[in-house]
């Protein structure tokens, strides 16, 4: 497990990129909850954002891709507008200890 960033690296509401061995984890906070995605737009497998650390729409309620505006939910990754409608990010799992912000090990399929 890798450490990410502190809680408070993250303004309340926004998101984040952070870089990690794997690529670029977006990490998206509301309170003290937590989504991580990778940067990676299932629409043509590209970076989501044009600028560091903006992810968001303008109202900050869904995840936006840059390129071609695909939303995506917070909570799931969902795409429910854009090219991409229907698939979603690659959600990876975080978890708060401490306030600071570490991401877990992806898990093995079980059999
Ligand atoms: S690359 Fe993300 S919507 Fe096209």
């Amino acid at each position: 497990m890798q450490k990410l960033c502190e809680l408070n690296d993250i303004p309340d509401g926004d998101a984040i990129g952070v870089q990690t061995p794997g690529g670029e984890v977006v990490v998206v906070r509301q309170g003290r909850e937590l989504h991580a995605y990778r940067n990676m737009c299932p629409h043509l497998g590209i970076e989501l954002n044009f600028m560091p650390d903006v992810f968001l729409d303008t109202e900050h309620r869904y995840i936006q891709c840059a390129n071609h505006g695909a939303l995506f939910q917070i909570e799931d990754g969902l795409c429910v507008f854009g090219p991409c409608q229907g698939e979603a990010l690659v959600r990876l799992d975080v978890q708060l200890i401490d306030n600071s912000v570490w991401l877990m090990p992806a898990h093995a399929t079980k059999d």
